[in-house]
């Protein structure tokens, strides 16, 4: 099953929308943010995503990848990819400058529940790289602020160095409207923040669980733990949202490359709530 895109413009979804590269940005020694342009503006304009799904990326010659769009959905015109050079496809990526052309295909997948999570308060965590998709979520919500309570976002990193979006977080960090913490495994000279792993800032955080939705992100180990921390705050299973990568071909449903249980993590994923997950036999 392909996104709504595909029927509404009669496009084969094998076949990659070609994007420019309009801005590159270096996060972190591994990691750049990418913005791209699809150049055909039909498809441009239709391109409508939600928060948690993800692209297909393709560069001509080398492979594809699924990236998660990091970009909110309002953002309509220009996608953003946050990539860490870790492979072939990804490393070739990091290489390419802007104007440089590449495919992309989707959006693809199941994201967040934006619709049901409005009128909640939203307890939001990312570990490492998990950022990517959380900050799409973040800035959409940051657009709607008024529909939502309290919004407490927690995240971690091994190292300052290694902390995505630092500036944007730092700014955000003195925002009323928005309850955010990061904290990181090892200091660095300078660093006056919170040590320790991400879970430890559960400890003392005030939480209404019949109000609110919990989303994670982050490297397979984290989701067990914040998960459990999230029970101690009595959160019910179907209100905890998590993110699984899994390895994926086509996205679309087609080529059994990423099934979890018996769904496929492309279409019937990435984000489950931790119930469905709980049902998916080797989900966790
Ligand atoms: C839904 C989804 C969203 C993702 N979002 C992002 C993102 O926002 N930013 C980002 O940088 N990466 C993201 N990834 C991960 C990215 O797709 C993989 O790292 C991918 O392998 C990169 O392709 P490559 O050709 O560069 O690496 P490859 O050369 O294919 O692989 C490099 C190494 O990673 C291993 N590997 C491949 N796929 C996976 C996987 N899914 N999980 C764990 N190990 C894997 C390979 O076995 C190999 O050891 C996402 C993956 C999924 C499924
Ligand atoms: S990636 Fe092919 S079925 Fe999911």
């Amino acid at each position: 099953m392909s996104s709504k895109i595909y029927k509404k413009l009669g496009a084969n979804p094998f076949r990659p929308w070609p994007a420019r590269i309009t801005s590159i940005t270096q996060l972190t020694s591994k990691e750049k943010l990418f913005e791209f342009r699809i150049i055909d503006q039909r498809v441009r304009d239709a391109f409508h995503f939600h928060s948690g799904q993800f692209v297909e990326l393709s560069l001509f010659g080398v492979g594809e990848a699924p990236i998660s769009i990091s970009s909110a959905p309002s953002k309509q015109g220009f996608i953003e990819l946050c990539i860490r050079d870790s492979g072939t496809v990804t490393g070739a990526i990091h290489q390419m400058q802007c104007g440089d052309i590449v495919g992309l295909r989707g959006p693809f997948g199941r994201g967040f529940p934006f619709e049901d999570m409005k009128g909640h308060d939203i307890l939001l965590v990312a570990g490492g790289l998990g950022i990517a998709p959380l900050k799409s979520l973040i800035n959409h919500i940051h657009d709607e602020r008024h529909a939502f309570g309290k919004v407490t976002i927690l995240l971690g990193a091994r190292t300052p160095s290694e902390i995505l979006f630092r500036q944007e977080f730092d700014m955000w960090k003195h925002r009323e409207d928005f309850d955010l913490t990061l904290t990181v495994d090892q200091p660095e000279p300078g660093w006056d923040g919170e040590v320790g792993l991400v879970t430890k800032l559960f400890d003392n955080l005030p939480v209404n669980p019949a109000l609110t939705y919990g989303a994670i992100c982050g490297p397979p180990v984290m989701y067990r733990f914040v998960v459990e921390e999230m029970r101690k705050k009595n959160l019910d299973y179907d209100r905890i949202y998590v993110s699984f990568e899994r390895r994926m071909k086509c996205g679309i449903g087609m080529c059994g490359h990423c099934g979890v249980g018996h769904q496929y993590a492309c279409i019937d994923g990435p984000v489950f709530s931790y119930w469905e997950a709980l049902n998916l036999k080797e989900a966790m």
